[in-house]
């Protein structure tokens, strides 16, 4: 039996899973977001693939329960997906949100979970999609950058997109730099993109996605 909706400003919200791999400012800037009253999602579970991930300490802080899936304890990556699934479900998770989660997925995850997986990327894609995305940005002597929140398909940060915002590159940026500021613009875009899907206002057709009217 599923667990019962978390509660919060007395209105019912919708469950939602944070994959993490890494240190998880993003899931900190959703754990944030969801503290707020009225926020549409609250964090169920965060579940990492890296046992000494930092952003596990965050949602413990939170008091977010919290889980480790490692692949290396599953002989395949279907097997590590199910097991992911299966965490999940066991939260009621409606959505779920990768954030610097390390692993493209490809198997029961995507089929079980199919147009409820969201992604933040810091790029404009479908430019500099993959790793090193900032790296590629200042490599290639784009003007411009940004971030992106796409749903997630069987690509590499080929799915529908739901939000951008550009950042523009300044003269002398580093990897650094312009990881940090891209970052800022993520840690605001992440949580709005995520509050627009549980409140049900994204209709997807194709790879067009409209945003429904509602509060903002
Ligand atoms: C972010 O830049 C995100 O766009 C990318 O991975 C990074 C994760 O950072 N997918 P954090 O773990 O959320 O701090």
């Amino acid at each position: 039996m599923a667990e019962p909706r978390p509660t919060g400003g007395g209105a019912s919200r919708v469950p939602i899973g944070v994959l993490i791999s890494g240190r998880g400012s993003n899931l900190g800037a959703l754990l944030a977001a969801a503290a707020r009253p009225g926020y549409p999602a609250a964090v169920a579970v965060v579940i990492s693939n890296v046992p000494d991930a930092a952003g596990l300490a965050k949602a413990r802080q939170a008091g977010v329960k919290t889980l480790v899936v490692d692949q290396r304890a599953h002989r395949s990556r279907g097997a590590h997906e199910q097991a992911l699934v299966e965490a999940l479900r066991g939260h009621a998770v409606e959505w779920v949100c990768l954030a610097g989660y390390q692993r493209v997925l490809r198997g029961p995850l995507l089929r079980v979970f199919a147009g409820r997986i969201l992604n933040v990327h810091p790029a404009l894609l479908p430019s500099f999609p993959g790793t090193h995305a900032q790296r590629q940005a200042l490599e290639y002597g784009v003007r411009v950058t940004g971030c992106t929140v796409h749903l997630v398909d069987d690509g590499v940060d080929t799915g529908p997109i739901i939000l951008q915002e550009p950042v523009p590159v300044e003269p002398g940026d580093t990897e650094e730099t312009l990881s940090r500021r891209v970052l800022a613009v993520e840690h605001r875009l992440y949580p709005r993109a995520v509050a627009l899907a549980a409140a049900g206002r994204l209709r997807v057709e194709g790879r067009k996605v409209t945003i429904l009217p509602g509060p903002d």
